[in-house]
């Protein structure tokens, strides 16, 4: 891919990055999207299955889903666009990884100033003591999973409907506003507060750059949009910043 030069020196003379991330950066280690073609919410209704709602109606049909995804996630490897992302996280002084991504595959790849803005798909949280902690058993033993104290357990990720980590969200707000680059990586940009990110970037006079294979709501506000897979096109793009290329 032959990229604008003016892109090129704005990745190496910028101090300041937030990278938000969605399920299309997973993709090329075998975690499946949730919208697109053959997304999850193409198969699945998201009110059956990622709200309250659904978790108390039917706690054993919500876990054994999540059951099943965190099956292929233990099997999933961070892949080429994991690894620029963890890169970046080092090259850059003021770097935040904003990610609605649950399957800790940004971690497993490096990255530590991070915030997992949708929670973690290995955590598990007590419905009544609501205290949090890992659960790595796949498949789980029984399904529901219970507390010690008899309680149901749940899947510490966010619902539809429900508030995001308040610490988190303020961090991320708080970096977007004083950041000189946003680079959105396979998110579809539809879902709130993240579909805001980019805007409230440029509206601090950052730059907006999206990597994604598809258009998106975020495409016509980007200064830069790189169309192509992300694990192809962050390797390339970051070997012509380093000039490896
Ligand atoms: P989506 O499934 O909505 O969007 C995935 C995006 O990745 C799409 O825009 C695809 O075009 C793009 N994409 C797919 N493969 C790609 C690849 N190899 N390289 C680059 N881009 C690729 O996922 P999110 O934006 O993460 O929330 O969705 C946001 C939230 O909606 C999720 O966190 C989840 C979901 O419902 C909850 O469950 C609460």
């Amino acid at each position: 891919m032959k990229f604008d030069s003016t892109l090129i020196e704005l990745l190496q003379n910028v101090k300041s990055v937030v990278i938000v991330t969605g399920s299309g950066v997973s993709a090329e280690s075998g975690v499946p999207t949730f919208r697109g073609a053959d997304g999850l919410w193409k198969q699945y209704r998201a009110e059956e299955l990622a709200t309250p709602g659904a978790f108390f109606a039917n706690p054993k049909l919500v876990w054994e889903w999540y059951d099943w995804r965190r099956g292929i996630i233990s099997k999933a490897e961070p892949n080429p666009a994991h690894e620029i992302v963890a890169t970046m996280e080092k090259y850059y002084p003021a770097f935040l990884l904003v990610t609605q991504n649950v399957d800790g595959l940004h971690r497993k790849a490096g990255n530590e100033k991070m915030v997992e803005i949708h929670g973690n798909i290995w955590r598990v949280r007590c419905v009544e003591e609501l205290k949090e902690s890992y659960l790595y058993d796949t498949p789980l033993g029984s399904i529901p999973p219970k507390c010690d104290c008899g309680a149901l357990l749940r899947p510490a990720v966010i619902w539809f409907g429900e508030q995001l980590p308040v610490d988190a969200m303020n961090t991320a707000m708080e970096r977007i506003q004083k950041c000189e680059l946003l680079v959105t990586v396979g998110t579809s940009g539809v879902v709130h507060p993240v579909a805001s990110f980019p805007l409230l970037a440029k509206s601090s006079s950052a730059a907006v750059v999206e990597i994604n294979v598809d258009e998106t709501p975020i495409t016509s506000i980007s200064d830069f949009s790189l169309k192509g897979k992300a694990g192809e096109v962050l390797p390339e793009l970051w070997n012509a910043v380093t000039g490896k290329d």
